[in-house]
């Protein structure tokens, strides 16, 4: 795919597609890492004296004008982390709209409104995506978020653009998710959390092939070891796919590439923030009493088993972080990569819930690389290709 670099955007108009989805609270942004991490493109154009004009989507609004789920408080923040005049339209194929964008001067920038206000946004609509052809000469795709959609503002779009590129951040997020999968720097070790084991069966079969072991957490650590046939007291199991466990966990054996699960947990009988909790090795969990966090042997497991590691992908919390009680392992976790990656390894942090782990941790400075991307990032690890990447690398 063409890189925002390889195209002569000085003093052109250049329409950016970025993933401002962030949570928005009382009509302001609840966290702004999406915005910052669409910086570098945005300053880059603004250094080359092109005019901006951006484009989003916010929430799932399915085509309809819902106004907590408009982009205009992400204007006022942009304007604050820029320190500059961000204007806003209220809608985004309106012809007031592409008038507005068409009189830009050199190092302006406007926002608009939600695109997902129109349902030709996620129909990959071609007359919508014609409509939001004209705001600009160029079209920079830097939604890495929104990447495993093929949605209008990504892949549409680029039938009626002379010129298309990828912005840093796309660059920046398939070059380090790629080679985590492709050609990771070995040792190369995985950590995995979150809930459900459904949503992972393809990215740990996928991961089984590049890595050399994987460590599992969270909730789906529970599954695995029921399915190993251990206690788990009344920890939530993803009962539907405990064969699919038993079998990732026989084609971990058949490949030699470990599965390393937790030996204690820090347990209670309910997930609030005034529960009595305990540490507990897994055999003696009571009935009533379920894991929401590692304990402390595997926590030291855990590092030791990361000592030697080149590359480190970690993806899922490994408790329920958002209770101070049950975030101590996650946040071990998160310190141990991050002295790991001082000392040289290469530290790759999953998107959406992980990102926002590593965040409450303080520690985001300590990664290589903390991927924007949910869906896209789980989707691109599990060796999909993804739409927008597709799209792109045609127009090469
Ligand atoms: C995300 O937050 O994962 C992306 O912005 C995509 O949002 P979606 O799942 O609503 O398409």
């Amino acid at each position: 795919m063409k890189k925002i670099t390889d195209l002569d955007i000085a003093n052109k108009r250049v329409l950016i597609r970025v993933d401002y989805n962030v949570p928005i609270y009382d009509e302001e942004v609840g966290n702004d890492f999406r915005i910052r991490a669409s910086l570098p493109t945005i300053k880059h154009c603004l250094t080359m004296g092109a005019s901006v004009v951006l484009m989003s989507h916010l929430g799932r609004p399915k085509g309809k004008v819902v106004p907590e789920m408009s982009l205009e408080p992400v204007a006022y923040a942009l304007e604050e982390i820029l320190d500059k005049d961000v204007y806003f339209s209220d809608d985004c194929i309106s012809e007031q709209a592409i008038a507005f964008s068409k009189e830009l001067k050199s190092g302006e920038i406007h926002l608009l409104e939600n695109l997902r206000f129109y349902n030709g946004e996620t129909k990959n609509d071609l007359e919508f995506a014609e409509k939001l052809s004209k705001h600009a000469d160029i079209f920079i795709n830097d939604a890495f978020g929104t990447a495993h959609r093929a949605h209008a503002s990504n892949v549409g779009i680029q039938k009626f653009m002379k010129q298309v590129g990828a912005g840093f951040l796309l660059e920046n997020e398939r070059n380090y998710l790629s080679q985590a999968v492709d050609s990771p720097k070995q040792p190369y070790a995985v950590v995995l959390g979150g809930s459900k084991v459904s949503g992972k069966i393809e990215l740990i079969k996928n991961l089984i092939e590049s890595a050399d072991k994987i460590l599992i957490g969270g909730a789906m650590a529970y599954t695995f070891l029921k399915a190993q046939g251990k206690n788990v007291g009344a920890s939530k199991i993803d009962e539907e796919n405990l064969n699919v466990a038993k079998e990732l966990l026989d084609l971990s054996d058949k490949k030699g590439v470990p599965i390393i699960l937790p030996t204690d947990t820090v347990c209670a009988p309910e997930v609030t923030e005034n529960t009595p909790w305990r540490v507990a090795v897994m055999e003696e969990l009571e009935d009533d009493e379920m894991g929401l966090d590692i304990g402390p042997e595997t926590c030291i497991i855990f590092e030791t088993e990361l000592q030697d590691s080149k590359t480190i992908l970690w993806n899922g919390p490994l408790g329920v972080f958002e209770i101070p009680f049950f975030a101590t392992g996650t946040q071990a976790v998160a310190s141990a990569i991050s002295r790991l990656t001082s000392e040289g390894a290469i530290s790759i942090i999953g998107g959406g819930d992980t990102a926002s782990a590593v965040e409450k941790s303080g520690m985001q400075d300590g990664f290589t690389h903390i991927s924007t991307g949910g869906g896209a990032s789980l989707e691109l690890l599990s060796g999909i290709y993804l739409p927008a990447f597709e799209a792109l690398d045609k127009n090469d």
